[in-house]
């Protein structure tokens, strides 16, 4: 490693291990556990275990509907949540943090809502989560709506040399991923952004893999719509979130009908509260939230800044000590400034479930298989790939481990 790349790691990143008791484990028989599956879900720091805890220990009630001492604390806990989501976000205002299950759940809320119809066109990229694709596609098949896409560099990155072609005046939403679950390349989210502005369309951003690495500030995005989940932002599970500029939310109609989103109900009809609680339908995640909060807020003490130097650090390393891997070729971008922490590869002659079993035969978790972005896959060639993916906790030595344990698959199979 050379001192240029060893100087962004987080100089905490002993305490910070310490932080997430998962860690500690060992797995294979004794070996210590290497885990670097982040971008599938982050562990979980001991304060969002404890804080969970003690909601359901000492507060746990249901939320905005019971008039006794634990619904009021309870309630106090799930809104503070929702504050420092907003502080998170450098949101304008708390009533646009919207909690939902999950990510896809939040881009099923928008794809569900906003008004398409014949004539109108989605447009996505070839790079997004299924999530970000399977949603378009079925509001497009409801609406009549023409579903577009911008496609893949070589490279790895967006190809925008026909944007001006894809975004125009019949454009209803440019809806797209800030960082690759696969292909790690970080996407110039303000650029797109301000390209659905010019002609009158919705941004949505898919924040699933920038929440957790990057410092998000929605308005300097100049984005309509972001989303996230808790659980790779070392939150739980159960919680996702989904901001919207205030107006435009309380534009939209309601996803789900049920308690609390509700201002009147007969039996005729019903009006609808404002956003947030509009889409909120139901009792919510109310301790997944609470935990999600304590996860942002210790993100945010770590300092979102130092967590993308330190991955951009284990990143460059890691593309560095992958390449040195006989047959092994990096899918996406090789500059570690210009992506984020999930790093996918493929091994000349090793399926990639076989790589991911006998590296996890030696402590070493990865992800193999189409890490739910087939359109991207099927634009290298390849049916899927091994992914490794890091984090705040993830240290030099982990990478090491991880190269050795694939320098040992190839042996393993008798590849030299
Ligand atoms: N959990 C999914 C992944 O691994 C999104 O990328």
């Amino acid at each position: 490693m050379t001192t240029t790349q060893l100087a962004g790691l987080l100089p905490e990143l002993e305490v910070i291990r310490a932080d997430f008791p998962i860690l500690g484990r060992s797995v294979a028989g004794g070996r210590p556990l290497v885990y670097l599956d982040s971008a599938n879900t982050s562990q979980k720091p001991q304060v969002v275990i404890d804080t969970m805890v003690d909601h359901l220990e000492r507060h746990n009630a249901n939320v905005a509907r019971a008039m006794h001492t634990l619904g009021a604390e309870s309630t106090e806990a799930f809104e503070a949540a929702r504050d420092k989501v907003a502080a998170f976000l450098n949101a304008p205002s708390r009533n646009e943090v919207v909690f939902t299950k999950n990510a896809t759940e939040a881009l099923n809320l928008l794809a569900r809502t906003i008004d398409l119809g014949p004539g109108d066109n989605v447009v996505i990229t070839e790079m997004e989560h299924h999530s970000n694709i399977v949603s378009w596609q079925l509001a497009c098949e409801r609406s009549g709506a023409e579903l577009r896409w911008f496609g893949l560099t070589d490279d790895g990155r967006l190809d925008l040399s026909n944007a001006d072609q894809l975004v125009d005046e019949h454009t209803k939403v440019v809806a797209f991923t800030w960082v690759s679950n696969m292909l790690g390349t970080i996407n110039p989210v303000a650029d797109l952004a301000a390209r659905a502005a010019a002609v009158g369309a919705y941004s949505v951003i898919d924040a699933s893999q920038a929440a957790p690495q990057l410092p998000v500030d929605v308005a300097a995005t100049g984005c309509d719509f972001l989303v996230f989940t808790g659980h790779k932002v070392v939150g739980p599970t159960g919680i996702g979130v989904l901001w919207g500029r205030e107006e435009l939310l309380n534009e939209l109609p309601p996803f789900h009908g049920g308690g609390e989103m509700i201002e009147t109900v007969t039996m005729a009809r019903s009006t609808y509260a404002a956003a947030p609680h509009r889409f909120e339908a139901g009792t919510p995640p109310i301790v997944e939230a609470v935990g999600l909060g304590a996860a942002v807020e210790y993100l945010s003490h770590v300092g979102m800044d130092a967590i993308h130097r330190h991955e951009q650090a284990i990143t460059a390393y890691a593309l560095e000590g992958l390449q040195t891997v006989p047959g092994l070729t990096v899918l996406g971008p090789l500059d570690a400034a210009e992506r984020g922490g999930a790093i996918s590869f493929e091994i000349d002659g090793v399926h990639p479930h076989d790589v991911a079993q006998v590296l996890d035969s030696r402590g070493v978790a990865v992800r193999a298989g189409h890490h739910c972005a087939k359109p991207a896959h099927a634009r290298f060639g390849v049916q899927s790939s091994t992914r490794m993916s890091s984090y705040l906790y993830t240290t030099p030595a982990e990478i090491d481990a991880l190269v050795e344990g694939l320098e040992y698959t190839r042996s393993y199979f008798k590849l030299g």
